[in-house]
């Protein structure tokens, strides 16, 4: 079964959008571009599918629309699908035309590099390039011709929530922990709308993680957009303001955080009583 799910979009503060969920539709609905634009959504996200090359299915028609500068939070069992849709949101899993739209427009139409910079993403373990922090910070925009001021390249540290120490230090000094912050501003740098992370603190420890959650949450404050796959229930918990759950390639349920005891797919409460 395609389960199709709305978000209530815009008009409510984003505080309230706990209380924003909207019910189950059917997900074939033409998608209007000029309108999607002006109702605040970012991405929308109609009947993706993937089969793999072996027949196997993937992705089972996922329908979300995803509004601008909330954290929405993916969880589900292990294989489900969740890194698979976030890598169709930035085309490094191409998705089928008509299926992925940022602020309306298919992003299949979007030069694939401009989409990479609007939608940042980090995964598990960051891969720092060699050279120092700062090199890596200033990647992105010289990629564009840009060179970014020493001011520009500090300001991008304290987002990130490291001081100007590490400005010259070399990926190779830095724990995971640190690295991933640097990964974070390296990925700011290209002034992202949408940050994509894929389990970004499960190999860190306590201390790194909630620096990361940290910097996430005041991202959102200035407007970004997140979508953050978690295996941390608590973590989920602590700062998305909306959990999808994901089970065999499907949206199964949409859930306020502090309300995922009331799911109600059997596979879904299941993973949920496991991970609790
Ligand atoms: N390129 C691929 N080719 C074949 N199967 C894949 C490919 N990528 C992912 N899969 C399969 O798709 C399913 C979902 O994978 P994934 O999105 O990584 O799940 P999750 O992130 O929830 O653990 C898994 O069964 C995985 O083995
Ligand atoms: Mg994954």
């Amino acid at each position: 079964m395609a389960t199709a799910s709305v978000y209530q979009v815009q008009t409510s503060p984003l505080s309230e959008a706990q209380e924003c969920l909207l019910q189950v539709v059917d997900g074939d609905e033409e998608p209007v571009a000029a309108a999607v634009a002006e109702s605040g959504l970012k991405f929308r996200i109609r009947d993706l599918r993937k089969v793999s090359d072996a027949g196997v299915s993937i992705l089972n028609g996922i329908n979300a629309d995803i509004p601008k500068g909330m954290i929405v939070g993916i969880i589900g069992p292990s294989g489900s699908g969740k890194s698979t849709v976030l890598r169709s949101l930035n085309r490094l899993w191409e998705p089928p035309k008509g299926t992925v739209f940022l602020d309306g427009r298919d992003i299949l139409d979007i030069d694939v590099l401009s989409l990479r910079r609007k939608v940042g993403m980090l995964f598990q373990l960051p891969a720092l390039f060699e050279g120092t922090v700062a090199d890596n910070i200033r990647f992105g925009p010289q990629l564009k011709g840009q060179k970014l001021t020493d001011s520009e390249v500090y300001k991008l540290l304290t987002l990130a929530d490291l001081d100007s120490s590490f400005y010259n230090k070399n990926g190779n000094e830095l724990s995971v922990g640190q690295a991933q912050r640097v990964a974070l501003a390296r990925t700011l740098a290209n002034d992202p709308e949408v940050l994509l992370l894929d389990e970004p603190t499960s190999a860190l420890d306590p201390i790194s993680t909630q620096n990361i959650e940290d910097c996430i949450v005041k991202l959102k404050k200035k407007g970004m957009t997140v979508m953050m796959v978690s295996h941390s229930i608590k973590q989920i918990q602590r700062i998305a303001d909306v959990v999808c759950l994901l089970v065999n390639g499907e949206i199964v349920e949409i859930l306020s955080p502090d309300k995922l005891s009331e799911a109600k797919h059997p596979m879904a409460l299941r993973f949920l009583e496991l991970s609790s």
